[in-house]
């Protein structure tokens, strides 16, 4: 994809919907009774992901326009699929599905594509081994392909090694399945649509303080669920008008939970102007309309307890910090090591080829701002979120950039080059 410089972001747009919210609505639509129907369903390439495996679960689920209207079959209404249930890219897929795996009384196998067959799944894997789990993968269940016969669960209390939405919720899927209550401990918050959406439909999760707390239930009953936009997406667009001078953006319809918002909260301390409008409540998730205009930006240090609010964000952050007045310090994302790439390197690498000052650090990077980068050729690394934040540098870079396998950027956000390409 070849990304022109462009002037100024002026308009109104939607994001496609959440990622995380649209992979749990068709988790837990298909253990539940009856139906669920989803509006505003993200149709990228790591939630139909999803919609293939749960179909071979042997759940009906129908796709229309605008609609997916998923035929629940109760907490034990899976069956064994017969085949090895495959993920592509998506590391919220194989997860979570490892958790509601492990309580099934039949057997089963998960696997993904390259950059999956790479990820850590220990950490998964050792809690649910904790609840009575039998999984099996290569390297003592590090890596999948997983191997996943399905036990009589218990609850367990177990406190977080890491602070991630993946591991909670698989541990909190698992615990729909198991014996006894299960309460987890987080080192930070991270993300809790898991939480938010088991009580939706009629579960038992309480938070206190660090602690959630997952009683169990009879039965989960299928709701409608409304997906707002995903602010991971916006955030892009967001950088966008922060970045071009004379920008008006109107972003519409997007998630804002507190939990993942970290990066408005990051932007604004920059310098960002950046305004929430029409704040409310839809399927128990905070969603706005966000309106940005062009800011002179500074460079901040960010670390600590918002990095999970942000973590997704990371690359966004940093294409934008090279637009900033001063230096920019990301410090205790380490996590970023074991995304889709190594979004330390990858990013560092590909902004640095455009010109930017970028020092890599073992949990993070240091970033010198200037007032413009080069176009050049740059890689994604098939990783969709370093495709994207890569043409948002290169929107204010001195001529055009090339980027290589973007085609990545269906994973998350499929209309992505043509919302952009409305500004040129
Ligand atoms: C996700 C959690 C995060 C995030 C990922 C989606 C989720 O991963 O990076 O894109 O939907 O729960 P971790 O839990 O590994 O931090």
């Amino acid at each position: 994809m070849i990304i022109k410089p462009i002037e100024t972001i002026k308009g109104t747009l939607s994001v496609p919907g959440d990622k995380s919210i649209s992979h749990r609505a068709i988790m837990l639509g298909a253990i539940s009774e009856g139906i669920t129907e989803i509006s505003g369903f993200l149709m990228g390439d790591d939630c139909l992901s999803t919609v293939d495996c749960f179909r071979k679960l042997g759940i009906k689920i129908e796709i229309s326009e605008n609609k997916v209207f998923v035929h629940g079959k109760g907490l034990m209404g899976l069956s064994a699929p017969s085949t090895i249930l495959d993920v592509g890219n998506s590391g919220t897929t194989i997860r979570l599905l490892t958790g509601i795996l492990a309580g099934q009384n039949f057997s089963s196998s998960i696997t993904g594509d390259a950059s999956i067959q790479k990820r850590p799944m220990l950490r998964v894997v050792n809690p649910l081994r904790k609840m009575g789990a039998e999984i099996e993968g290569i390297e003592g269940g590090n890596y999948c392909p997983l191997h996943i016969k399905g036990k009589n669960l218990n609850g367990i209390h177990y406190k977080l090694p890491v602070a991630s939405a993946q591991v909670k919720s698989a541990i909190l899927l698992a615990s729909l399945y198991s014996k006894g209550k299960t309460i987890i401990i987080e080192p930070k918050s991270s993300r809790d649509h898991t939480e938010i959406m088991i009580n939706y439909f009629g579960g038992n999760i309480l938070k206190n303080k660090n602690e959630i707390i997952s009683s169990p239930v009879k039965k989960l009953i299928g709701q409608q669920v409304e997906v707002p936009g995903d602010i991971s997406s916006a955030a892009y667009f967001i950088a966008a008008a922060l970045i071009l001078p004379n920008s008006e953006l109107l972003i519409q319809n997007v998630g804002i939970n507190p939990t993942r918002s970290g990066i408005i909260t990051v932007f604004k301390q920059m310098g960002g102007d950046i305004q929430l409008i029409n704040e409310r409540i839809q399927s128990g998730e905070a969603v706005a309309d966000i309106f940005v205009r062009s800011s002179k930006l500074k460079g901040i240090e960010i670390k600590g307890d918002i990095i999970p609010k942000l973590i997704d964000e990371i690359p966004v952050i940093a294409a934008t910090a090279c637009y900033a007045d001063g230096v920019t310090i990301i410090k205790d994302a380490a996590e970023l090591k074991v995304k889709e790439s190594n979004r330390i390197k990858t990013m560092s690498s590909e902004l640095r080829k455009m010109g930017a000052q970028i020092t890599e650090t073992d949990d993070g990077m240091i970033i010198q701002g200037t007032s413009q980068l080069m176009g050049t050729t740059v890689e994604s690394y098939n990783d969709h979120r370093v495709a994207m934040s890569l043409a948002i540098a290169a929107l204010r870079a001195n001529k055009e950039t090339k980027i290589q396998n973007s085609e990545c950027v269906n994973i998350s956000f499929p209309n992505f080059f043509s919302l952009l390409s409305m500004f040129e």
